[in-house]
């Protein structure tokens, strides 16, 4: 991949367009730019989390004949489970740049680590200004706002990521936990489940013209997530072209992960947690759109995307 194309694939991440971020990542995923091209992007690519103004979000939340009590339930869950998320991801993130096998691929990560910490800061800022929760610091916010969050979501975070980490912190030099480590965080977290999760809630929220403070702002987040994924993927790649057995790592974390995953996305209420509708869109949608955008990872890992058959719902 010469150097223009893969600075043509970079330049999408400036995008304001959810879509666009999405098949930016598919190019930027084949382009498989270098550990110090995602650095240069991210020094390129700052925002505040002081950005945005929320003051018609927090007017338009407020407002029952906008937004109906279904409408909102539905969106505490998702909101929630990224804030939660966010936090989960910084904290644990600390052990995998420690095992980062090059400084190249350590000085991302630690740039990482800063951008899941102000995707934190942005949604303890959105839960004070528009939700209208308030809490005396962000982690009686977060502890606040647990009740939303799915039992899966809980093995997912809780269980394995944070056994991935542990692992890792206790021996940084383990490589295979680094490849299962990095195949649950930004291969099932943030490029399956994170990247469609946000398409939907941001598509759904721009076509309604609701929060819109919100909106550029979690966009905003999702430029970010595709280049935590553009490292994974690249990382992944590598790691398997040097020693097949890291392919079969891979696709055990993928085995483990997968059932638990697509339930990530479902609220505790529903009946039927393969077959759901939302009042923004029906389940089948969201399982087609994340195990799509699974596999087009995979295949630029040079694997067969064929492996998932049977695994997810
Ligand atoms: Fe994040
Ligand atoms: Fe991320």
């Amino acid at each position: 991949m010469d150097l223009e194309t893969e600075d043509s694939a970079l330049q999408v991440l400036m995008d304001g367009d959810i879509d666009k971020v999405m098949s930016g990542l598919d190019r930027i995923i084949e382009a498989a730019p270098s550990y110090e091209k995602l650095f240069m992007r991210w020094q390129r690519q700052h925002w505040s989390t002081e950005d945005f103004d929320f003051t018609e979000d927090a007017r338009q939340w407020n407002d029952p004949d906008l937004i109906s009590d279904e409408e909102r339930r539905f969106m505490l869950f998702g909101f929630s489970q990224f804030f939660l998320g966010e936090e989960r991801v910084t904290v644990e993130l600390l052990p995998f740049a420690m095992g980062a096998p090059s400084l190249e691929a350590q000085a991302f990560l630690t740039t990482q680590i800063s951008d899941e910490a102000k995707h934190m800061v942005f949604f303890d800022r959105f839960y004070r200004e528009v939700l209208g929760v308030e809490a005396a610091d962000i982690g009686s916010m977060l502890d606040s706002q647990r009740i939303h969050v799915n039992k899966d979501w809980e093995t997912l975070f809780d269980g394995i990521l944070h056994d991935c980490a542990e692992r890792l912190r206790l021996d940084p030099t383990d490589f295979p936990a680094l490849v299962r480590g990095i195949t649950v965080y930004m291969i099932v977290i943030e490029g399956t489940l994170a990247l469609t999760g946000a398409r939907f809630l941001i598509k759904s929220l721009k076509e309604r013209e609701w929060l819109p403070g919100f909106t550029a702002g979690f966009t905003a987040v999702n430029r970010d997530e595709s280049r935590h994924v553009g490292f994974g993927v690249k990382f992944l790649a590598d790691a398997i072209k040097d020693d097949p057995a890291n392919a079969r790592i891979v696709e055990e974390t993928l085995q483990e992960c997968l059932p638990i995953a697509s339930l990530v996305f479902v609220p505790s209420w529903v009946e039927d947690p393969y077959n759901f509708q939302t009042p923004f869109y029906h389940s089948s949608e969201i399982f087609e759109y994340a195990m799509k955008a699974l596999s087009k990872k995979l295949a630029a890992m040079g694997l067969d995307p064929a492996m998932l058959a049977g695994e997810a719902a």
